[in-house]
């Protein structure tokens, strides 16, 4: 009998169709309600006590193989089928390609090189990983100095002095550390703070670093580049330059720009003022531009740094800043035609 079912095995494993109406008689012969697998358990009870050990391992080899294989011949079967369907018909329509979306942060980060680099101002880069001296210490933010409680930190692991970079500063530090006046660039990239995250404010968010260093460089040079940029920006031609403090420029200001209250979103982002704060400014303290190997009795200059996430909701009118970070597909899609 033991040898009789391990034929049955063999047969099953070797046995191989390609239509479904021998397959079915297969499954039938085997594993139907009257099959033979049925038949040898019914067999069981008659079997000697020391056979029953090989006995019931060689009917459950049996069945799985003839299980096994329906499933795989049907698996086969179907594929076959569904290969037919896709090349089967070459008069069927293609299926269009779905074409992706530039992300709406970069779309206006994009419009902000454009802008910059008509006046002559060229694209840096820093590491998002930086360590004390670029984040704070050489933008004249000493250690214990009350204002690094400005912007809350990201430390890595323990170590001080690693940290993810709290602004595009750092960029404007490593600039001049490295390259020698005339400077004019700016600095696209990603800042991190330990912040609570809500509809205004995240703790990533992306800013473009803008810093211009030469001879006689005056506040009246800021107050020009930044109304030729919202002009450029925005088609707007209102802003305000409100006095303000910042460790690393002397005189600061922070920089607002006048977009009015059309919408309901206008009213949420610009808090019912039709202001929004885009950024903060200033002339360079000379201390910083010591810090970084030039002199500042002979070199002037001014530097900027403006919010992106705040300038694509205002133009786009996104209520939300999270938005930018979901990746869900039906906002992003929306950016189709922005590029
Ligand atoms: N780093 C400042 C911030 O993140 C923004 C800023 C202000 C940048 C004044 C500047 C500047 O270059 O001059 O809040």
């Amino acid at each position: 009998m033991i040898e009789t079912i391990k034929a049955h095995i063999e047969e099953v494993k070797a046995f191989q169709t390609d239509t479904k109406e021998q397959l079915e008689a297969f499954r039938i012969k085997y594993l139907g309600s009257k099959g033979l697998l049925k038949d040898f358990f019914a067999e069981f009870k008659n079997v000697p006590n020391e056979q029953k050990k090989e006995f019931g391992q060689v009917i459950n080899e049996l069945k799985t193989s003839a299980e096994e294989r329906v499933k795989a011949i049907q698996d086969a079967l179907e594929n076959k089928e569904e290969a037919k369907g896709i090349y089967g018909d070459t008069t069927r329509p293609g299926e269009a390609m779905n074409i992706g979306s530039r992300h709406p942060i970069s779309i206006v980060k994009n419009q902000m090189i454009d802008i910059f680099s008509t006046i002559g101002f060229n694209v840096s880069e820093g590491p998002e990983i930086e360590d004390d001296w670029h984040n704070f210490t050489a933008l004249n933010l000493p250690e214990y100095h009350p204002a690094r409680d400005m912007q809350d930190t990201f430390f890595i692991q323990t170590n001080p002095d690693v940290l993810l970079r709290t602004h595009t500063s750092s960029v404007q530090v490593r600039y001049m550390e490295n390259n020698k006046p005339p400077i004019r660039t700016i600095s696209p990239g990603r800042v991190f703070r330990n912040e609570a995250v809500s509809s205004r404010s995240h703790c990533i968010f992306h800013q473009v670093e803008g810093l211009y260093i030469d001879k006689d460089v005056s506040f009246a040079d800021l107050k020009q580049t930044l109304l030729y940029f919202t002009k450029e920006m925005f088609g707007k031609s209102k802003i305000r330059l409100r006095p303000s403090y910042f460790p690393f420029t002397e005189p600061s200001a922070e920089i607002d720009i006048y977009w009015g209250l059309k919408t309901e979103t206008d009213y949420r982002i610009t808090k019912g003022t039709g202001w929004l704060e885009i950024g903060g400014c200033g002339m360079v303290d000379p201390n910083v531009l010591k810090n970084c190997g030039i002199n500042p009795d002979e070199h002037t200059g001014f530097a900027f740094g403006m919010g992106v996430e705040r300038i694509a909701m205002l133009l786009y009118q996104i209520g939300d800043i999270r938005m930018f970070y979901e990746n869900d597909v039906r906002f992003l899609e929306q950016f189709k035609s922005s590029i």
